[in-house]
């Protein structure tokens, strides 16, 4: 089977009340972990590459380990551009192969946003290439984006019907209270799931996307606290509330920081408890099977894709 666009895993997601991981990958070991838990899983797969992972791997490099997961496993597998934040970046995606491309113009004004966007729906279109688009926006640090606090917003449900319609995009991003990185809440955490069914009212049927989707889970910031890390008060979004979102109108999961967690986890405690070993493979190893049990734990308790592919 060939790399797929997420169009019919969105419909049966949307129908089934589940969704799928968007996952970000840097490198083999990531890749290789994700999707054997996937395969155990039988799960479908979105495999996503940032700005920031294009920098550090070459997108050819990432490419290439895709298809290779994709005709190891046989899973339904999207290839997606993360953040695209340029018409340029989607195109050269686009025209590498990628299967779904994000538009990320929130910084923009609302016109400009579904002028952005618009441009890159009609190119990937033509070339049968799905497109997420942002509306909002989340706070966070990313390599090529740091948004504070206070520069970011909830997206106003009142725009989602003329952004769809004039975009013809194919799943939007919305703002509801989650964040990139590890520290999203400082207090409670909150999620405005009255966006989240207002939205839902407005594009019956549409699938939403959710960003800064980590949970950080507990026991990842204590295995790094432990082994010379320093996470104190790292904090993700609770996984009732993200298996509630699956429920309703989100149909696509973004994870990374869980990823990244579970592997600088392993790899610090593995160099504690191995302070004279030097062979890569004997910490990478244990990394991969780390991102394995995390993906498989989210496939099962999160996101309810298991034996959905
Ligand atoms: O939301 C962004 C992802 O976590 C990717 O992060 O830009 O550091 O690769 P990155
Ligand atoms: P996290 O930082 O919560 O993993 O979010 C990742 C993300 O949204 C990628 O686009
Ligand atoms: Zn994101």
């Amino acid at each position: 089977m060939p790399l797929v666009t997420s169009k019919e895993m969105f419909e049966n997601a949307y129908r089934g009340g589940y969704a799928i991981g968007a996952f970000n990958v840097n490198n083999m070991e990531t890749i290789q972990g994700i999707v054997s838990a996937a395969r155990e899983e039988n799960a479908p797969l979105i495999l996503q590459v940032s700005a920031g992972a294009r920098k550090y791997a070459s997108p050819i490099y990432l490419k290439k380990l895709v298809e290779a997961a994709v005709e190891d496993s046989g899973l339904p597998i999207v290839l997606h551009l993360d953040h695209g934040d340029s018409f340029e970046i989607c195109k050269d995606c686009i025209q590498m192969g990628f299967t779904s491309v994000m538009i990320d113009a929130s910084s923009h004004s609302f016109a400009e946003n579904i002028k952005i966007t618009k441009n890159v729906v009609d190119y990937a279109h033509d070339k049968g290439v799905v497109v997420e688009a942002e509306l909002g926006r989340l706070s966070g640090v990313e390599d090529d984006v740091n948004v504070s606090a206070a520069d970011s917003s909830y997206t106003d449900p009142a725009q989602v019907e003329e952004f769809v319609s004039k975009t013809n995009v194919d799943s939007l991003a919305i703002a509801i209270g989650t964040s990139h990185g590890a520290f999203k809440f400082k207090g409670e955490p909150k999620l405005r799931f009255d966006i989240l069914e207002e939205v839902g009212k407005r594009l019956p049927g549409f699938p939403i996307v959710l960003h800064g989707a980590s949970s950080v889970p507990q026991y990842l910031v204590e295995i790094i606290n432990q082994y010379g890390g320093n996470m104190p008060g790292a904090q993700g979004v609770p996984e009732d509330m993200l298996r509630k979102a699956a429920s309703l109108s989100v149909c696509k999961i973004n994870i990374d920081s869980d990823l990244r967690m579970a592997v600088t986890g392993t790899i610090r405690k593995y160099f504690q408890e191995n302070p004279s070993h030097f062979d890569p493979r004997q910490y990478l190893g244990p990394a991969r099977n780390a991102v394995k049990e995390i993906v498989k734990h989210k496939i099962q308790y999160v996101l309810g894709c298991s034996g959905k592919a």
